[in-house]
């Protein structure tokens, strides 16, 4: 309930973490737009801001306390900027910090929209927004992620790694089922694509098969395909059209998702949500922390903003979400921004800016 005793007006607890490199920039211009969202929606949000990434595990040797997940599990939803930092070895961050709210928090779905918007370079040739449109439905709890594994006799020449691709009924049952939901909600094509390698991954992804088969009886009003995964790379390239959602498991969701981002425009505009659909969600751009333009005030905020557009969306503030997509749309057919690149000659807060503006123009 608002101070003001107006007993409609929502307010939600968003947990905020900038995290490392242009994190903090273009999170920063995330909140920006969402304040004035907000102001013209008539809902309210409070951030709790954390600290986690390189900077504090450097100083403190502690990546993501268990106390600060379980605080985690009472907020509406959580905003993320990126983690990574140059001093840190690969690995430390990305498992202490982005897995652990992943696995913790169960956020069993990343979702990826892969969507061209008016005004945008994309280097597929001849394809448009017309043909660029599709979701990404990617498992995010099992599979490669894990981290089951070994090394045996190790360092010498018989060596042998091993890492673990584990799926379980439950975990794959429950991302397929979302997805044919998600495909029956978005209601464009109606069709789901399962992209896997059925031929190699002998078990798990028979597993996927046979699931998505079973479970998509239950969805007669969904046309089902199989695609491989090597196969779905060429067809996003040249015949994006013929997508509408794809699932699929974590490793090859995060990989095709960044051969998505770059048909959509590039790390500039693309954004995801990590999803527990029955928990508390997370959103985030999909770059990274990108060390070398930190605090210069020049990464492309609009991936950070899409993705408070997500968390929108996911909150049920469905006119915020659209508001924030209009306004997005209309910045990048305004033609002011040549590139969505760091290299754009456009200031992290002119371009968040100008996204307040086209929002106040929206009638
Ligand atoms: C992503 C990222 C992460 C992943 C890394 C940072 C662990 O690449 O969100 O796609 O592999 O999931
Ligand atoms: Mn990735």
């Amino acid at each position: 309930m608002g101070k003001e005793g107006n007993l409609t007006q929502k307010e939600y607890q968003i947990a905020v973490i900038p995290g490392d490199g242009i994190g903090p920039e273009v999170v920063r211009e995330g909140l920006k737009v969402l304040r004035e969202v907000a102001t013209r929606c008539g809902f309210r949000f409070r951030s709790a801001e954390y600290d986690f990434g390189g900077e504090r595990y450097l100083r403190t040797g502690e990546t993501l306390p268990s106390s600060a997940l379980e605080e985690l599990k009472d907020m509406d939803a959580i905003y993320l900027g990126a983690v990574g930092h140059p001093r840190v070895e690969p690995g430390i961050l990305e498992k202490g910090i982005l897995l652990k709210i992943r696995f913790g928090l169960d956020q069993y779905i990343n979702l990826r929209p892969v969507k061209l918007y008016p005004g945008v370079w994309t280097p597929l040739k001849d394809k448009g927004p017309e043909d660029i449109d599709f979701v990404v439905v990617r498992e995010n709890t099992e599979g490669l992620y894990l981290g089951i594994g070994g090394f045996i006799r190790e360092g010498g020449a018989d060596e042998i790694a091993i890492q673990e691709m584990v799926n379980t009924r439950r975990g794959v049952e429950r991302c397929i089922r979302y997805a044919f939901e998600y495909t029956r909600k978005r209601n464009r094509k109606k069709k789901l694509t399962l992209s896997d390698k059925a031929n190699i991954l002998t078990y798990t992804h028979n597993l996927w098969r046979r699931v998505f088969k079973e479970v998509g009886e239950e969805f007669p009003d969904i046309e089902r395909e199989c695609v491989f995964v090597d196969a779905t790379c060429m067809w996003m390239v040249k015949n994006p059209e013929w997508f509408d959602v794809i699932v699929t498991c974590n490793m090859f969701g995060d990989i095709i998702t960044d051969l998505g981002a770059m048909i959509q425009g590039g790390m500039g505009i693309a954004a995801g949500g990590n999803i527990n659909p029955q928990g508390v969600s997370m959103f985030e751009p999909i770059h990274g922390s990108a060390p070398k333009y930190t605090g210069k005030n020049a990464a492309n905020p609009l991936a950070a903003i899409s993705a408070a557009q997500m968390m929108l969306e996911h909150l049920r503030e469905t006119e915020g979400a659209e508001l924030i997509e209009e306004a997005i749309k209309r910045t990048l057919s305004s033609g002011k921004i040549k590139d969505l690149s760091a290299r754009s000659g456009l200031k992290t807060d002119e371009i968040g800016d100008m996204v307040v503006q086209f929002l106040g123009k929206i009638s």
